[in-house]
């Protein structure tokens, strides 16, 4: 399916039963509910077929589906922001829609074309708008995903997949709001290999993450922090975001070796730092040279960045019985200037200087 894609290429199947009394929109739980319709596409014999938009809903699968079994999928994380009544702001689309076919070119599924997403996110955004929340740290979250659909207990790669997209109004992703996360180092797992599937959004990075991160939290810290598989000392990222480290007037990002995910904002981090006289390094950083620059007075600041929580910064950094400690309440001034400006421009507030803002008129 080449054409381009109009919205009146999607077949529209109204939600008649709309489940939006039962959001809390005070109290929401991230990924918890979710919007009145979806959209969906099917592949088979080397095509994509008909667009849909429909009731969000149960799907039916079979027992024997190749996603089961050998986890063939990959998806995305972007939101959209409430700017007023008649206006919602996608961030960075077009970002995410390229990530996603680079994933499924990784994982042997088929691409998708922008029309067709750009389209299906503006069509479920106009029929959904009532469930984009319009309170603070709010926003709807949107996760499109692509999995395999032949049902065959054949460990190759399947011949049919399915598309969906679903949104889900969404609060602050941490308990902790913008509140410091604290991290630990693991000796005893890696998330990825250079060369193995780190660099994508695929379902089994994070099946294979959850333990180690359930670990982490017993041991009281919100997330692990990743170091590379090879020689377990390079930082790589954490479990939904990627870290940044300020030392003295410059700003450190693990660079991108191929066992790392590429976020998306991550580029705006490093753009805006850039744009603001910052000094700017991607390159590799041991997690001694974290430590030297805290105990020499040069670490600034650490924080992460990502969609769910946009930035999140880190009060503390467990390492083999080390801790550098910033303070439960210390918030750096760089990570918060960061935080203001991206979602400036996601809700509307600052002006998108950089074409990062797709809007939606509803
Ligand atoms: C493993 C991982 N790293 C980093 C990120 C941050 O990426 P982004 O800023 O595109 O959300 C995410 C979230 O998507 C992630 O799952």
């Amino acid at each position: 399916m080449n054409d381009i894609m109009t919205p009146e290429k999607i077949n529209i199947i109204p939600n008649e039963n709309s489940k939006i009394h039962e959001i809390d929109f005070d109290n929401l739980v991230f990924g918890k509910k979710f919007s009145d319709h979806m959209f969906v596409m099917e592949y088979e014999k080397g095509s994509w077929g008909q667009p849909l938009i429909r009731p969000y809903g149960p799907v039916q699968i079979s027992p024997a589906l190749n996603t089961l079994h050998y986890g063939q999928a990959i998806f995305e994380g972007m939101k959209a922001f409430y700017v007023d009544e008649d206006t919602i702001n996608i961030y960075r689309p077009k970002d995410h829609f390229e990530r996603m076919n680079y994933s499924s070119r990784r994982m042997g599924i088929p691409e998708t074309d922008y029309e067709t997403f750009i389209t299906a996110l503006e069509e479920l955004i106009k029929l959904d708008h009532r469930f984009v929340p319009t309170q603070d740290q709010s926003a709807l979250y949107i996760r499109p995903f692509v999995f395999a659909s032949d049902d065959l207990l054949a460990a190759r790669s399947s011949t049919k997949f399915s598309y969906y997209i679903i949104t889900s109004p969404v609060g602050a992703y941490y308990e902790e709001g913008f509140n410091p996360v604290s991290l630990t180092t693991t000796n005893e797992y890696v998330r990825a290999v250079v060369g193995g599937t780190g660099d994508v959004k695929t379902a089994g990075n994070y099946a294979a993450s959850f333990l180690p991160a359930k670990k982490a939290k017993e041991d009281g810290y919100t997330q692990v922090l990743w170091l590379d598989a090879k020689e377990h000392k390079y930082v790589e990222e954490v479990g939904t975001m990627n870290i940044h480290f300020l030392i003295g007037n410059t700003l450190v990002t693990p660079k991108l070796t191929g066992s790392i995910l590429g976020g998306i904002t991550r580029r705006s981090v490093t753009s805006l730092a850039e744009e603001w006289g910052y000094n700017v390094e991607e390159r590799r950083i041991t997690i001694d040279e974290v430590f030297e620059a805290s105990e020499n007075g040069t670490l600034k600041e650490v924080f992460g960045s990502g969609t769910a929580a946009v930035i999140s910064p880190v009060g503390l950094i467990h390492h083999q019985g080390r801790k550098i400690d910033f303070g439960i309440d210390s918030i750096g001034e760089f990570a918060k200037s960061l935080y203001d400006e991206i979602t400036g421009i996601q809700y509307g507030r600052i002006e998108d200087r950089h074409n990062w803002i797709h809007t939606v008129k509803v």
